[in-house]
Parts: structure tokens; C-alpha cells; sequence
């Protein structure tokens, strides 16, 4: 038997400690939670994406009286980005979560299905995406999507 170790980085940082870009991003993914549609679970959930050719598009948490059928901010952010911009490369993503009247104090982090559809933007341009993930208190900063999905499937899985 053997045993592998997978550590993950995480960079912490104070909202401002972070480079004027990153906030300017997080600020954006902060207003998004405006427009968040959360009749059931009343947590709003804000995303911004930004593209090589410094667009940015925002997102934020759809939900349904069918709940499955809805969808959280990244997804809807990440595949609007792919949707519009088929051919530009992701460079950063930042998201920021509001309940109960503020900001979430710790950073918000992605579900699985959100982290594999992230995986999937990363991957398709062959270029890292920085991930931001803020808390009043503290923003993660990961270098890439791989990092928060270490045991990941991928498309080197399958055989067409
Ligand atoms: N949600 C997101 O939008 N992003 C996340 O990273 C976690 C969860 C949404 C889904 C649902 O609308 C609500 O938050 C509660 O789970």
C-alpha cells in the first residue's frame, strides 16, 4: 500500500493587499450579487470573468422551483464568457457571496459541477485561470483552477 500526499496553494491575502486589478475584479463580481435570482435559498452568489482582451463579464446564482434546475453565478458567468467569446482565453475569475444582509466574512468556494466546468474553460485555452475568491476578512488567490481540483477527469480520460 502506499499513500500520495496532494497539497493545494492558497494564497491569503486582506482585500487590500491585493493588486488594484484583483479588487477592481472582486468589486465587480460584488455587484453582480445584485441581480442574483434566489427565491429559495436567499444566498446571492456574484461572479466576474476576465477575458485575454479585457472584457469582463459578470454573472451571478439563477435558481428554480425545480431546484436542480437551476444554476450558480460561476457556471452562469464561465459559459456566457464561452458563449460570447468563443475563441478568447480566460484570465480571472472572482467571485464574492451576500446572505443575511452582508459579504460572507470567509471566502466563498465553488461547488464540484462549478470547478469542472471551470477546469474545462482552463483547459480548452490551454491557459491558467487565477481564481479569486473573496471574504470581507480574506481573499483566496489560486494560480489556477487544477489546484482546487487535484483528482480531476479531464478529456485525456476518454477514448473517442
Ligand atoms: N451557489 C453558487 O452560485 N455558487 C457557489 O459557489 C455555491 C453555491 C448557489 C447555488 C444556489 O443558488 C445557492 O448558491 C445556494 O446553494
Amino acid at each position: 500500500m502506499q499513500v500520495k500526499k496532494i497539497e493545494t496553494t492558497v494564497h491569503i491575502y486582506t482585500f487590500d493587499e491585493l493588486k488594484e486589478e484583483y479588487r477592481s475584479l472582486i468589486e465587480k463580481a460584488k455587484q453582480q450579487v445584485t441581480n442574483a435570482y434566489v427565491p429559495y435559498s436567499g444566498f446571492r452568489v456574484g461572479a466576474a470573468v476576465e477575458l485575454d482582451n479585457g472584457v469582463i463579464v459578470g454573472g451571478n446564482n439563477q435558481e428554480n422551483s425545480a431546484y436542480p434546475s437551476g444554476l450558480c453565478a460561476e457556471r452562469v458567468a464561465m459559459f456566457y464568457a464561452n458563449a460570447q467569446y468563443p475563441d478568447v482565453p480566460v484570465k480571472t475569475l472572482a467571485i464574492a457571496a451576500f446572505t443575511n444582509g452582508e459579504f460572507l466574512s470567509d471566502p466563498i468556494t465553488p461547488c464540484g459541477s462549478c470547478r469542472q466546468v471551470l477546469l474545462e474553460t482552463e483547459n480548452r485555452f490551454e491557459k491558467d485561470i487565477t481564481v479569486l475568491l473573496y471574504g470581507t476578512e480574506k481573499t483566496y488567490l489560486l494560480k489556477n483552477v487544477k489546484e482546487m481540483l487535484p483528482l480531476c477527469f479531464d478529456k485525456t480520460r476518454l477514448i473517442y
